[in-house]
């Protein structure tokens, strides 16, 4: 699949080290296309030493005229401080996965995952309000999936992490946006025995290639047909987690969806036109 290049093509791309696996330049461009868009998405590998270089990368998205970019790992957070305006959710989420470059030049940093998350959950039939949820991690994406999940009025949230003051961290930064949100913190995987949640979801790294052997639970606590578990590793699919949840009979799905929503609301910020979420979605495949 090639996107023709014309001297009125507009660029955005992904800025991150390395770049190289990421499949987001290929559901960009798919989406494009299918929108009849003159733009194109390109990976930016940007290394983050020495540590001018995001700062050279993030200029040069105004000098040659971007429409705007992605951020991902290693600079989803030190970006922000080369940014002109942060969005509510960047604030809140403390990251910045899409740069907008406006018309004056002004770069404004958004945070696209927590919504893309619920807008995966809501399309996969999961309406989080009020209901229990069991989060297992508390780094950057644990964060983004707390703030979506705050917003949305859940009831209680257990937060459950291997390192417990990382997960008592990210519970003051939320309680510092929403006060009322009851947030419980546990041990994981120690003390998670208790099944008294509607949706479990995993925002560790346990299961991702090529850890793919392990999961982030206790195989002696089957999941029941009650429970939604999904697990935002996508890679492999399906990751040990979501195979084991759904021979527990629970309803068992992969952050792929997510992937999809967050690049398809980038796509919205950018081109002011709703992300064409089947294409991408299909662009990637399972
Ligand atoms: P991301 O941006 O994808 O969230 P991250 O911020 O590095 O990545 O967070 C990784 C999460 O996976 C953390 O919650 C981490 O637990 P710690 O805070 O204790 O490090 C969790 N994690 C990674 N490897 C793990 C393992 N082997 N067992 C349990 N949790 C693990």
């Amino acid at each position: 699949m090639t996107n023709d290049i014309t001297a009125h093509t507009q660029l955005v791309g992904l800025i991150g080290w390395p770049v190289g696996h990421s499949i987001s330049p290929r559901m960009h461009n798919a989406a494009f296309n299918a929108s009849n868009l003159d733009w194109c998405y390109v990976p930016l590998a940007v290394p983050d030493d020495p540590p001018e270089r995001l700062a050279e990368a993030i200029h040069g998205l105004r000098a040659l005229s971007f429409r705007g970019a992605n951020v991902t790992v290693p600079h989803k957070q030190s970006v922000i401080q080369y940014l002109d305006e942060l969005t509510d959710a960047a604030q809140t989420i403390g990251a910045v996965n899409t740069i907008i470059v406006q018309k004056d030049g002004v770069l404004v940093g958004d945070n696209t995952d927590a919504r893309g998350f619920i807008a995966d959950l809501l399309a996969n039939g999961m309406d989080p309000s009020r209901k229990r949820v069991l989060v297992l991690g508390a780094g950057g994406s644990a964060r983004a999936v707390v703030t979506g999940l705050a917003e949305m009025n859940v009831n209680a949230i257990m937060l459950a992490n291997r390192t417990v003051s990382k997960a008592e961290e990210l519970t003051s930064a939320v309680h510092e946006r929403y006060p009322d949100i009851d947030i419980e913190v546990v041990n994981l995987p120690g003390d998670v025995s208790d099944l008294d949640a509607d949706l479990i979801v995993n925002c560790t790294s346990v299961g991702m290639e090529p850890d793919s052997h392990n999961m982030p639970w206790n195989r002696d606590i089957p999941f029941q047909a009650k429970h939604f578990v999904y697990d935002l590793v996508y890679n492999p699919s399906p990751t040990l987690l979501v195979r084991f949840a759904s021979e527990c009979g629970a309803h068992a799905v992969n952050g792929k969806g997510m992937l999809v929503w967050q690049g398809a609301l980038a796509f919205e910020c950018w081109t002011g036109h709703p992300g064409p979420v089947d294409v991408m979605k299909a662009s990637i495949g399972d």
